[in-house]
């Protein structure tokens, strides 16, 4: 099967059919996302908290985000891979973006990138977009902007911050974003921008009415606990069954259980 495209993406949206996304961030868990048939795997900068242990996502690295895009995509045959930019891989001007967005496509295997901001990297979207790398918009909750947003806060609640925000979904589909992330919005406004957009959105924590939906995949399986939001859905509790696979080998290693006859060689 071939690889999604963004033209696939902006079928989904006319034909009324959602968008599956996951992130990943390692060559395992990158295969089991795409053998379930999802459209797109976002190698998350998310990665510095619920990979790396740190507190946010700020001190991730442009090298570290490709080192592990590049085993998402070896691992990929079907989903479009998204390269999340890092917190001053595009910040500082518009050559840096351009220049390190095209190392998740030169080096790294991903077929587009993932930017926080809307009006304030308009231009960056236009130039990447003109130099062949499709982009991804996030705005509402972005993360990058933790201390300016005091903590990870919904947005767009005020009727001003929620036009405000119709603005700038406004502002990136006009520089040439080829899709739209919508974070911790209210149902109502993410359902406006979704029917107002020509490019398809995508929600995490911004409601049903979305084309389509993202979630952390440490989330979803249960594998981070350090704080669980509001909008996360845990399909699976891998964390008790991986403890409960470790203590049982513990347990067989020290009563002489494993390993038996039957794991020796004769
Ligand atoms: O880094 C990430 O995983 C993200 C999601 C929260 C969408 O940006």
């Amino acid at each position: 099967m071939p690889k999604i495209t963004i033209q696939d993406f902006l079928k989904k949206k006319v034909e009324k059919k959602k968008i599956t996304m996951l992130t990943a961030y390692d060559y395992p868990f990158a295969q089991v996302v795409d053998e379930a048939g999802l459209d797109a795997v976002l190698v998350g900068d998310s990665l510095g908290m619920v990979v790396q242990g740190l507190e946010n996502t700020l001190p991730v690295t442009m090298d570290e985000m490709i080192y592990h895009t590049r085993m998402v995509s070896r691992a990929t045959k079907n989903a479009m891979v998204i390269g999340d930019m890092p917190f001053m891989s595009y910040q500082a001007g518009i050559e840096d973006a351009v220049r390190n967005a095209g190392r998740f496509l030169k080096e790294a295997g991903a077929s587009t990138v993932k930017l926080e901001g809307g009006a304030e990297v308009a231009e960056h979207i236009r130039v990447m977009t003109r130099s062949e790398i499709p982009v991804m918009a996030h705005i509402g909750l972005t993360p990058q902007s933790i201390h300016r947003m005091g903590g990870y806060k919904v947005q767009g609640k005020t009727e001003a911050a929620a036009n405000r925000l119709v603005e700038e979904a406004h502002i990136a589909e006009d520089a040439g974003a080829f899709s739209l992330l919508l974070e911790a919005i209210p149902i109502q406004l993410a359902k406006r921008i979704t029917e107002e957009l020509t490019i398809p959105t995508i929600g995490i924590g911004a409601g049903p009415y979305c084309d389509g939906q993202v979630l952390v995949l440490h989330d979803v399986l249960g594998l981070f606990e350090r704080f669980i939001p509001k909008f996360v859905k845990r399909y699976a509790d891998l964390k008790e069954e991986a403890l409960k696979a470790i203590l049982t080998y513990k347990a067989e290693v020290e009563q002489g259980i494993f390993p038996s006859e039957e794991q020796g060689f004769k």
